[in-house]
């Protein structure tokens, strides 16, 4: 399918699904359950919430063969094709881990697809980097643009770091395509990069606290940042972190290239299954997108999609929000049961855990401290 993405109204609406892990079993019950929650909650965002794009964020699906792979893929995006919304894609640190092991393959399937926006082989960089520009009704002119950018899986020994990152080749390309288009239009076109793992500037939006916090809201640093604990900066961020950031370990400078070249308005990101959170960091907002998948770990029934929507007239400018399976569907759900479906609030379920340790351990602590206290004052 050809991009000839533009602005039909006022508002050009994005809807960005995050990490659904989708898989070729489709013979149990439960992963029958899993699909159907998972097409429910596509399906409605659809018909509810009418994308005018629709963009996968990576981790999206395996198969052992393109064929597999293929049938996977085209009942994942079975929704977008029935209501003829085109939908966009960046690959996760998981996608090459099957035995389509290779970019370019992947591509060649995606391209098959109905309603895939993918650009031919040669607007497709070497790493599977590719931009999408949203134009005026007429189309004469680019309003916006979108970065979509592959992140890469595992880091390389050298960089002592657990996952990838953008490299320095693809941030070359990245800062040569802005000059064109920027030359292409005689001015700079507002963008969004759109990408699978964060970038470390992200931990910017974040406090490091003691581990006491754990108590509450705090989450427990991962890989690089082990042994540390975290809380979201409440004056800069708004939304949910069900877990600490697993950005790379390693700065490639790519949030510095953006600030260099200056089309970039903000970054959302998936990888991350549990965090919804958005804030500013140096005038670029960072955003995450929660999986809507019901395959991988999550956080109880709070599966969902992001909606971005940007405005014709001020392109520098846009709205965002979580819009959330409980919001479109309710709580029936057919995989997900009982407690499960509540959300692991760090908040409540820390204190409960405090309450009911208090409750089992107050009987035998409390008279030792009392006999402790009499003795005391005896003395
Ligand atoms: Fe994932
Ligand atoms: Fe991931």
């Amino acid at each position: 399918m050809k991009n000839s993405l533009k602005f039909n109204n006022d508002t050009f609406r994005v809807m960005l699904v995050g990490d659904p892990h989708e898989s070729p079993k489709d013979k149990s019950d439960e992963d029958k359950a899993k699909i159907a929650d998972y097409l429910a909650l596509q399906y409605a965002a659809v018909t509810e919430l009418k994308p005018d794009l629709v963009i996968l964020m990576g981790d999206n699906a395996k198969g052992k063969d393109t064929d597999e792979l293929r049938k996977v893929l085209l009942r994942i995006t079975k929704p977008y094709a029935d209501h003829n919304i085109p939908f966009a894609f960046i690959l996760g640190n998981h996608d090459l881990e099957c035995e389509v092991n290779d970019i370019n393959v992947q591509y060649d399937v995606y391209r098959t697809l109905p309603c895939c926006v993918l650009p031919c082989k040669d607007e497709v960089n070497s790493f599977g980097d590719y931009f999408l520009t949203i134009k005026n009704d007429d189309e004469t002119e680019d309003i916006f643009n979108f970065w979509l950018m592959y992140s890469g899986s595992g880091a390389a020994k050298e960089y002592y770091s657990c996952y990838d990152f953008v490299k320095a080749e693809q941030i070359r390309w990245y800062e040569e395509k802005s000059e064109e288009l920027k030359l292409l239009n005689n001015k700079t076109v507002p963008s969004m990069v759109i990408q699978h793992i964060p970038v470390p500037e992200e931990f910017r939006l974040l406090k490091e606290r003691s581990f006491l916090s754990m108590i509450a809201d705090g989450v427990t640093g991962q890989n690089e940042q082990k042994g540390k604990f975290y809380t979201l900066d409440k004056k800069k961020t708004v939304g949910y972190m069900g877990e600490a950031p697993c950005t790379s370990g390693y700065n490639s400078g790519q949030f510095k290239s953006w600030k260099k070249t200056g089309n970039v308005i903000a970054a959302f990101f998936g990888h991350d299954h549990m965090n919804d959170f958005i804030g500013d960091v140096d005038g670029i907002t960072l955003g995450q997108c929660k999986t809507a998948g019901f395959r991988p770990y999550g956080d109880g029934l709070m599966q969902g999609v992001r909606i971005i929507d940007i405005k014709k007239d001020i392109p520098t400018e846009f709205d965002t929000k979580m819009v959330y399976y409980r919001d479109l569907i309710g709580t029936e759900c057919h995989s997900i049961h009982g407690a499960e479906k509540v959300l692991r609030d760090r908040i409540s379920v820390k204190l409960d855990v405090l309450k009911a340790v208090i409750k089992y351990t107050a009987p035998v602590i409390l008279p030792i401290a009392a006999i402790k206290i009499i003795k005391s004052i005896k003395k």
